[in-house]
């Protein structure tokens, strides 16, 4: 028998268990939608206990599905969603509440409050991160301010914080662990020193009881029991950062943009800590155990497929995400109709949490294939922001770009992102690089593969998209854009 890795890709939507062969073939996959609780404009939230039953039942049906059991597997690691914070009991293991999802607003006032008492600065210097409510520091406050008695409890260490990697951890193997990467996404971590810092903690008043153990992305997590009995943890990886690892992405320049639920452009600064006079984020690339950090710079759009979903669940435009594709297609351009879906407020590269979601640009001659296209556009046009954005950081002018994820088998919205960037975007033959980047690094610490050069080559070039827009028409769609995003800022009022 060859050798198998396993992948958790515990998502935003859903959690899935992947089966990797040591070619890179996926063997076996199980998958299984959560609830997304909305109990107020602009709140997301989750519950631990689905994603974590979700996740073990994924587990479960993908081994039985491969006739394996987990002692068939050299190593596991788990990819997730980032910044979703949980808080649970230490004895029980129960969370206090619904996790807080990272594309909640709720702690914009505290998140400004932040940014007036210490300045912006001071947070993104020691963390690349501006203060903002994407991120899990204000979340755990939030939870301990909402709940009394809590904030006493999480002081006198009888409540454990993670994001869901950690929470998953917990549960895997009986250690309060996270990775860099994940850690990276609090606004408590020094970039630098790689450790929960303690005036970070204090200004935004989280007990550093509460905090799990900070490890290499790529390392062993220990032993795991339950579902897992028999194989180890070996990697833990936020899901933006296994892509970059899922596209090989390990040389200083390499870049990728993955469209999911959001739009997520990471690229990779090698040992040097890059600060963005952008709006870009900086963060931690991935760590292989014994090594130093890779950093990265990301662009971060919180809404991209997620307004696909939105035209499907909450407008009943469409019934599948697939469909988008023809409604746009049923009309030749976007008769000048624009989409901004600021429902989260706007990441990068604008950062505004007082934006929200408009539609511009109705006439009477506007339908329902418009509203599809600008949709889509949305897309292609925040992931130009943050590819300008990161040209301009870095003063190197991107060749091609390399994409993946579940929004890129749109050919619509892919010949568009050429045509919008003027150069060529590049689809490898797997898509899925989350879970693949989960897997490689799980692989490579439990000894399937020796190191990356020894990793499966699989970044197979599948379809190449040419630009072929004319300039002029490109400048009246971008100022078309720039106006539109114009109209969503300065809604919410402080
Ligand atoms: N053909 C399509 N056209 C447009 N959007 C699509 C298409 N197929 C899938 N999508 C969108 O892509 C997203 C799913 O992609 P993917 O699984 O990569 O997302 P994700 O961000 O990883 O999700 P999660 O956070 O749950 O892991 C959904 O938001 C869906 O609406
Ligand atoms: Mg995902």
């Amino acid at each position: 028998m060859g050798q198998y890795v396993g992948a958790i890709d515990q998502g935003t939507t859903g959690s899935r268990f992947v089966i990797v062969d040591e070619h890179g073939a996926f063997v076996s996959i199980a998958h299984k939608e959560h609830e997304q609780i909305l109990p107020k404009p602009g709140w997301v939230e989750h519950s631990p206990s689905e994603i974590l039953k979700n996740t073990l039942d994924v587990i479960s049906e993908a081994l039985d599905a491969a006739g394996m059991q987990a002692s068939d597997l050299a190593g596991v690691g788990i990819t997730n969603q980032r910044e979703t914070t949980v808080i649970w009991d230490r004895r029980s293991g129960e969370a206090v509440s619904n996790a807080i999802v990272w594309q909640d607003t709720r702690t914009a006032d505290f998140a400004r409050s932040l940014a007036g008492t210490f300045g912006a600065d001071a947070f993104r210097q020691k963390t690349g991160l501006p203060p903002a409510t994407y991120f899990s520091g204000p979340k755990i406050r939030w939870i301990l301010d909402q709940h009394p008695g809590l904030g006493q409890r999480a002081i006198d260490g009888e409540l454990a914080f993670g994001t869901i990697d950690s929470w998953l951890a917990w549960h895997v193997t009986g250690r309060h662990v996270t990775d860099v990467t994940n850690a990276s996404r609090t606004m408590l971590m020094d970039l630098g020193s790689l450790s929960w810092d303690q005036e970070l903690c204090d200004a935004i008043g989280v007990p550093m009881s509460m905090l799990p153990e900070i490890l290499p992305s790529i390392g062993d997590f220990g032993p795991c029991r339950g579902v897992l009995e028999g194989t180890r943890l070996t990697t833990i990886l936020g899901d933006q950062h296994a892509a970059l690892v899922g596209q090989a992405a390990f040389g200083v320049g390499d870049t990728k943009v993955t469209y999911g639920t959001g739009v997520f452009l990471l690229s990779n600064t090698g040992a040097e800590i890059v600060h963005s006079n952008s709006g870009l984020l900086t963060t931690v690339g991935y760590q292989f155990a014994g090594e130093p950090a890779t950093y990265a710079l990301e662009g971060s759009v919180a809404i991209a497929g997620a307004g696909v979903q939105w035209l499907r669940d909450n407008m009943g435009i469409i019934s599948s995400a697939e469909e988008i594709e023809s409604l746009a297609s049923s009309v030749p351009d976007n008769g000048d109709v624009y989409f901004v879906p600021a429902f989260s407020g706007l990441f990068a590269p604008h950062w505004r949490d007082d934006a929200r979601g408009v539609l511009v640009g109705l006439t009477r001659y506007s339908n329902k294939g418009h509203l599809a296209r600008a949709v889509l556009e949305a897309t292609a046009f925040q992931a130009k922001d943050v590819v300008d954005a990161m040209v301009a950081d870095t003063g190197i002018d991107l060749a091609e770009l390399r994409v993946d994820g579940g929004m890129v088998a749109n050919t619509l919205l892919m010949g568009f992102q050429a045509d919008i960037l003027g150069i060529d975007v590049v689809v490898p033959s797997i898509t899925d690089t989350t879970v693949l980047g989960a897997a490689f690094g799980a692989g490579i610490e439990a000894g399937v593969w020796s190191g990356v050069e020894d990793v499966p080559h699989l970044r197979q070039e599948a379809v190449r998209y040419r630009p072929t827009m004319d300039a002029g028409v490109r400048d009246r769609y971008l100022r078309g854009w720039s106006k539109a995003i114009d109209r969503s800022l300065n809604w919410i009022e402080p």
